[in-house]
């Protein structure tokens, strides 16, 4: 790999699932955005924006219905599941519901060296001393190997899921809302482990939420998805400082600050989020933003690069809609 091919390229990727009779949802729809090795890249937006499918897209847990994935420069979008294999140790997942992730008859131990086994990696005695270290890593204890996820607080559960993501050494890990499950207490507990882990072990990050307040430390970067479609993309910082798409400018506005003397003005969002079986023609945004015009009900703005390294998807920013993809 060239050093500077990203670890991951997603093009024009879209995901469609067929519903009901004659009906489509564009779950992910054209969308584009790189990764880089060791960067952590928020993916945030309401719930049923498509983050989900993104992450899983990627993996190839899904088959992507259009466009590229690929992996240290290397399309992989067109692989079958033995030609997978490979990647899938690259490529891994964790989960928001610490719950309903882990298999309740399992041990931790085999919980954790299940993708060793699959992957024939190391003896059985190897597998059973890299789970004591994996545990340690984490913050749990050798001891807890023997038991089962009934036994542990959500916070352990998920502790224990980042363990099994971490078994098979990847480069590239999915965490999709990891910590929207957990008591606020634990939350930052969790994110500074993964930070943590991803200096360790040079990782690189897809982390998923739901809002804007969970990703501002952990990511690099930031993405804003609504109706399957990218929004925003830039630099955290960047983002955070000077939001451009009315979309993210709401979301920034709903995250209350902790000195009220500094209160931002609120932007209320009005109304539902379109069902995504019958989304607006033009922008996506357009039944919420109030800044909508007749021409966002005529055409979809396209992501634009509007100052280096800020992309925006709105007609009112940077002009025209003949944009160039990203
Ligand atoms: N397997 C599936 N079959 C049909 N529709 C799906 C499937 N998975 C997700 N969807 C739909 O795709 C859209 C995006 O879902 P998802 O990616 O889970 O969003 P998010 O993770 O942002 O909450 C939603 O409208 C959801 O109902
Ligand atoms: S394109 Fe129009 S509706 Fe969409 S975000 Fe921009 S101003 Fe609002
Ligand atoms: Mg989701």
């Amino acid at each position: 790999m060239e050093q500077n091919t990203p670890l991951l390229q997603i093009e024009n990727l879209k995901k469609y699932f067929a519903v009901g009779k004659n009906k489509v949802v564009k779950a992910v729809d054209d969308i584009s955005f790189s990764i880089q090795k060791g960067e952590t890249l928020g993916l945030v937006g309401e719930s049923g924006c498509g983050k989900s499918t993104t992450g899983r897209t990627i993996l190839k847990l899904y088959e992507p219905t259009g466009g590229k994935i690929l992996f240290e420069g290397r399309d992989i979008t067109g692989l079958d599941s033995r030609q997978m294999l490979p990647y899938r140790k690259e490529m891994q997942m964790i989960f928001q519901d610490p719950y309903a992730s882990l298999n309740s008859r399992m041990t931790v131990a085999d919980i954790i060296s299940e993708a060793l086994t699959i992957h024939h990696l190391g003896s059985a005695k190897e597998r059973s001393e890299t789970v004591a270290e994996l545990l340690h890593k984490v913050g749990l204890k050798r001891e807890h190997a023997s038991r089962y996820p009934h036994e542990f607080s959500g916070g352990q559960r998920q502790r224990i899921g980042i363990a099994r993501a971490l078994a098979v050494q990847p480069k590239f890990i999915v965490c999709d809302e990891p910590i929207s499950a957990l008591d606020v207490s634990i939350q930052a507990q969790v994110v500074n482990m993964l930070e943590d882990l991803q200096h360790e072990m040079g990782l690189t990050y897809l982390f998923i939420a739901h809002d804007l307040s969970m990703v501002k430390h952990i990511s690099t970067r930031i993405g804003v998805m609504y109706l399957g479609r990218m929004m925003e993309l830039a630099d955290s910082q960047e983002l955070y400082a000077h939001p451009q798409h009315p979309y993210t400018q709401a979301l920034l506005s709903a995250i209350p600050v902790p000195d009220p003397r500094h209160e931002k003005s609120r932007i209320v969002l009005e109304g539902e989020v379109p069902s995504p079986l019958n989304p607006p023609f033009g922008c996506p945004f357009r039944t919420r933003c109030r800044y909508c015009t007749e021409a966002c009900a005529q055409a979809t703005p396209q992501l634009r690069e509007v100052e280096k390294g800020h992309w925006v998807a709105c007609h009112l920013i940077g002009g025209g809609t003949d944009g160039a993809q990203k």
